[in-house]
């Protein structure tokens, strides 16, 4: 594909209303959300979204999360079923993403739900990422905004390293605050979750009574989480260690020594801020074996085991 030049937006109303006009007109443009960064796109152009696909390197039957600035938006996409209704009172916005069933006039191009007649749905939490939508005035499809496979980017360095010359801008924001992806439920009635993520399992249990968990792969992509290696850096990655290997960069948790820490206090909320953020910096570092000390697998604990696992798989 040709190179354009990436500019660099504010987050002031100028760089807002640039970064709406830009999605509006059809182009590409990188935004924080409370997560990791979007790579946005007009989710009703079909040029548009057939792009994101191209700047990523992604597969087209893998479909992309609609971002809405109001429920009311999201209403217009999808239905909600009961429980539906349930989850977008409790944590809308926030970091939780629904698959929903598709209406029949959704007004989405085809490419984004891959011929599914489900659509994964987003309301995020950060002020900026829905002013961001306003501002484009349509729904806005955004995967996380990193070439397919690689790290998910936390900062706008990140979404330059990765994707400069292939989309029109970025919008800097600083660092997101949570640092990994949306927690996604498939609510098509029966709720299930798909990938664990940045709004802990439990707190979506505890809202409905239960939560079925993950199916096990068919070998259908129901979410990108199933397929073996992705968030990969280019370092390898052994999990669950307490001491290194000679050769090997230990990411510590708690209290280890190691040159690299997700948390020294053993927090699990620092450690998934900080988790692709080191990642990226060991790969930059040019780290060839990582090792990991273990992480309680609880909460936001799920979700960073669930992308250290997925780091650590035999690469395609
Ligand atoms: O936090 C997040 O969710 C970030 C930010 C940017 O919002 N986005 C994100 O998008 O992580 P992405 O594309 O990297 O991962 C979302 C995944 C897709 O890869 C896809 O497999 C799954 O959601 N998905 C999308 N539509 C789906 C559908 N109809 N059924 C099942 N899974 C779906
Ligand atoms: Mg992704």
């Amino acid at each position: 594909m040709s190179q354009i030049t990436t500019a660099t937006l504010t987050t002031d109303d100028a760089g807002i209303a640039r970064a709406g006009r830009l999605l509006r007109d059809g182009a590409l443009v990188a935004f924080p959300t409370e997560t990791v960064y979007g790579l946005g796109g007009d989710a009703t152009n079909p040029d548009a979204v057939a792009a994101i696909f191209t700047a990523k390197g992604r597969p087209q039957t893998n479909p992309l999360i609609v971002h809405v600035d109001s429920i009311d938006a999201a209403r217009a996409i999808a239905e909600f079923p009961p429980a539906a209704e349930r989850l977008a009172a409790a944590f809308w916005p926030g970091p939780l993403t629904m698959v929903l069933p598709l209406l029949a006039d959704h007004g989405l191009a085809a490419g984004v739900t891959a011929g599914l007649n489900t659509v994964a749905i987003r309301m995020p939490g950060g002020d900026l990422a829905r002013r961001i939508i306003a501002a484009a005035g349509v729904p806005v499809a955004a995967p996380s905004a990193n070439p397919s496979g690689r790290i998910s980017p936390t900062d706008a360095t990140h979404v330059i390293a990765g994707l400069s010359g292939r989309i029109a801008a970025v919008v800097d924001g600083g660092p997101c605050p949570l640092g990994v992806e949306s927690t996604i439920v498939g609510v098509t009635p029966d709720p299930v979750l798909l990938r664990p993520g940045a709004l802990p399992a439990e707190a979506i249990a505890a809202c409905l009574g239960a939560l079925a968990d993950t199916p096990a792969p068919t070998g259908q992509i129901t979410a990108p989480g199933q397929l073996a290696s992705h968030y990969a850096p280019k370092a390898s990655l052994r999990l669950d260690v307490i001491t290194p290997d000679p050769g090997e960069v230990l990411l510590g948790f708690g209290p280890v020594i190691a040159p690299f820490h997700l948390s020294e206090s053993g927090d699990l909320h620092e450690a998934a801020a900080n988790l692709f953020r080191l990642l990226h910096a060991l790969d930059a570092e040019g780290a060839a074996r990582i090792a990991v000390s273990p992480i309680p697998d609880v909460g936001i604990g799920r979700a960073i085991n669930d992308r250290l696992k997925r780091a650590a798989a035999p690469r395609p």
